[in-house]
């Protein structure tokens, strides 16, 4: 077959993939190549534009490294990470609802004791952050992994200041009643990383690359489905504008400021400090399983 125009070049290409001996392969290239050519027809770029493209995904791959994932960027600002996000987890009343995992997660954590104080030498208003780990009926998990990251004051994380050890991140683990608590400090709303491709296009699309504060959360426990969700800070101007489409009502908390004093632990804080507590129900993996045959 030769000779194609732009009205049958694209049943060329299908018939061209229908041979994948791969079925699920075989199904996401049909798909691909209709949407792709159903993309190139309404859009109808010209050439130019077409290299413009090619170049903006040239360079999202180049500023790639081990610690900058601009491809992931990409898919949060476009929104593709929180829709395959709502495809994989369908919200069950019962459980905490999940969100975007973000590029600044490290595996492994530190392990630390419930109560340990995660900021480091980070100035900023004390947090006292507590929860439980739960299932859907409210039963306490003991023993749930539960890893922690957040910003400081100023919007970055450990990872974004060269040679800065790990602060402001850890691992705990629940106790018997399902409880973990731990000190740090507040987090502070930030830009997503927006001096490469991604920084360009939110420009060029009218966008601002702002987050609201929150502290991430990832719990996991054998025979439950992980959890990777945020708390976010309530009040925070971004709630409505998240640069990464995050924000769910359910994940909003009040971070209650308290005066100077003891706080729940005994710990006297000679500050105001302020407080994050959320109750975190997971689903068992067999609902996940089911739901997806
Ligand atoms: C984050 O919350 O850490 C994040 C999520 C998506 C893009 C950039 C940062
Ligand atoms: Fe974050």
């Amino acid at each position: 077959m030769r000779n194609f125009d732009q009205f049958t070049i694209t049943q060329a290409v299908l018939e061209r993939v229908a041979n994948a001996p791969d079925a699920r392969t075989r199904q996401i290239s049909e798909a691909l190549v209709r949407h792709l050519h159903d993309f190139i027809r309404e859009v109808r770029p010209t050439q130019a534009e077409w290299e413009q493209g090619i170049a903006f995904l040239t360079a999202t791959g180049h500023i790639c490294t081990g610690t900058r994932q601009e491809f992931i960027l990409l898919s949060d600002t476009l929104g593709v990470s929180m829709l395959v996000d709502a495809i994989n987890h369908d919200h069950q009343q019962a459980v905490t609802e999940s969100t975007v995992l973000g590029p600044f997660y490290v595996e492994g954590p530190p392990e630390q004791p419930c109560g340990s104080d995660i900021s480091g030498d980070l100035p900023g208003e004390p947090m006292f952050a507590s929860g439980t780990v739960r299932t859907a009926d409210g039963t306490p998990l003991a023993n749930a992994i539960v890893d922690v990251w957040h910003s400081d004051e100023d919007g970055y994380y450990d990872v974004q200041h060269e040679g800065e050890g790990l602060v402001a991140r850890a691992r705990f683990r629940t106790d018997e009643a399902g409880h973990f608590h731990f000190w740090s400090i507040k987090p502070a709303a930030y830009p997503i990383p927006h001096d490469g491709p991604v920084g360009k296009m939110l420009q060029a699309q009218g966008r601002h690359p702002w987050r609201p504060a929150h502290v991430h959360f990832m719990i996991e426990a054998p025979g439950y489905e992980k959890l990777v969700t945020h708390v976010f800070v309530a009040g925070d101007a971004y709630l409505d504008s998240d640069a990464v489409f995050g924000v769910k009502d359910s994940l909003i908390c009040d971070f209650a400021v308290h005066p100077a004093g003891a706080a729940p632990d005994g710990r006297v804080v000679d500050r105001p400090w302020c407080e994050l507590t959320y109750d975190f129900r997971l689903n068992p993996v067999s609902n996940a399983a089911s739901r997806a045959a």
